[in-house]
């Protein structure tokens, strides 16, 4: 009996929430389509440590609603050892792979790339709350964290209107503050503080004067969402080190809105609380919005594997679902369209 056409699929990166809606699609997809798909366990690093199993409708059924990915993650990149590489191809080749389907961010997409053009048979699927990858207009993921920053903004709402304070949330976004601009705008924050604007000294005095002049004007409450990438003065503030051997140059970042927040009380006297919405807005069900991009994208990874489209990356434009080079992806992050963020400058101050 003639053995069936096996293709891999991997999660890389950070968690969120569609990763299994995708994983699922592009599962039953395949078999449906004759081949026979194996799951590399935690990312790059199932081929290092040869962990992988071979995903059935079973094990990929009842999984479309739930967070994290049934495969696991790393933050390992194979460049980042000397044999790394090596190991990706010689996993590859001893399962006996056709193609591989690597569900990431921007970091895994630009490695998945790099090693398409050692002679990888890869296909990239975009996913990160973040929504930074580019090529892309949406990234699996993106919406849900849209959805629970925007819920506990609202949340917040009660307490800063009763206690007439400012209360500032930090959500997540390295690199681009997509998080918080559409949460902001979503909520009708006073105040949304990204990435791309940074925060220098004129700033953060304009900034002040906002909210002094908010309270003078009876408005005794103010919301604002502020980006853990938020740049003060030129610099980031990191919690930590990356924790990734090899991948110093990405410290965890967190705890920007405290700064801020010291600085409007002492500047302003106005009474300011900050809450961090953390790993909470990358976990649990993804919205209905996330599971249909993830099934269109897993789909469409399987539908490029039979049209041997290697190197390509599914994406959405528009209300199309649609492939680009992944090369795209290794030329940077995708900031904030700030035709958007002007939309919600509007309702500030
Ligand atoms: O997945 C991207 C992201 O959510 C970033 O916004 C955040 O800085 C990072 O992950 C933190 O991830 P971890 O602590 O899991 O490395």
């Amino acid at each position: 009996m003639e053995r069936k056409k096996r293709i891999g699929i991997l999660t890389g990166g950070g968690d969120c929430p569609g990763l299994n809606a995708a994983i699922r699609a592009m599962t039953k997809t395949a078999i449906q389509e004759g081949y026979e798909v194996i799951g590399i366990r935690n990312g790059w690093k199932g081929f290092i440590d040869d962990e992988n199993e071979v995903l059935d409708r079973i094990k990929t059924s009842g999984i479309i609603d739930r967070g994290g990915t049934i495969l696991g993650t790393s933050r390992f990149s194979p460049f980042q050892t000397e044999n790394g590489r090596q190991q990706v191809f010689d996993g590859f080749e001893q399962l006996g792979l056709e193609a591989l389907v690597v569900l990431g961010g921007e970091g895994t997409l630009a490695v998945t790339s790099k090693l398409f053009k050692m002679g990888l048979p890869a296909i990239g699927i975009p996913k990160t709350i973040d929504n930074d990858v580019k090529g892309t207009d949406f990234t699996i993921g993106f919406q849900t964290a849209v959805q629970i920053a925007t819920d506990a903004l609202d949340r917040l709402r009660s307490t800063a209107e009763s206690h007439h304070r400012v209360m500032l949330l930090e959500v997540m976004g390295r690199h681009a503050g997509w998080i918080a601009t559409y949460a902001g705008m979503a909520n009708g924050a006073d105040a949304i503080l990204i990435p791309e604007i940074p925060l220098d000294e004129e700033k953060l005095e304009e900034f002040c004067q906002m909210l002094t002049r908010r309270n003078k004007k009876g408005i005794n409450f103010t919301i604002v969402v502020v980006a853990e990438g938020t740049k003060l003065e030129g610099k980031t503030r990191e919690r930590r080190s990356s924790g990734v051997p090899g991948n110093e140059k990405a410290p965890g970042l967190g705890g920007i809105a405290s700064v801020i927040g010291e600085i409007i009380e002492q500047k302003t006297g106005l009474e300011t609380r900050v809450s961090s919405l953390g790993y909470v807005q990358r976990g649990g069900t993804p919205v209905a919005y996330d599971r249909s991009l993830a099934t269109a994208f897993g789909v469409k990874s399987v539908r490029l594997i039979e049209e041997k489209r290697y190197g390509e990356m599914t994406a959405l434009k528009g209300n199309r679902i649609t492939s680009v080079p992944l090369e795209l992806v290794a030329d940077g992050i995708k900031t904030v369209n700030l035709n958007i963020y002007k939309v919600a400058e509007i309702f500030f101050g």
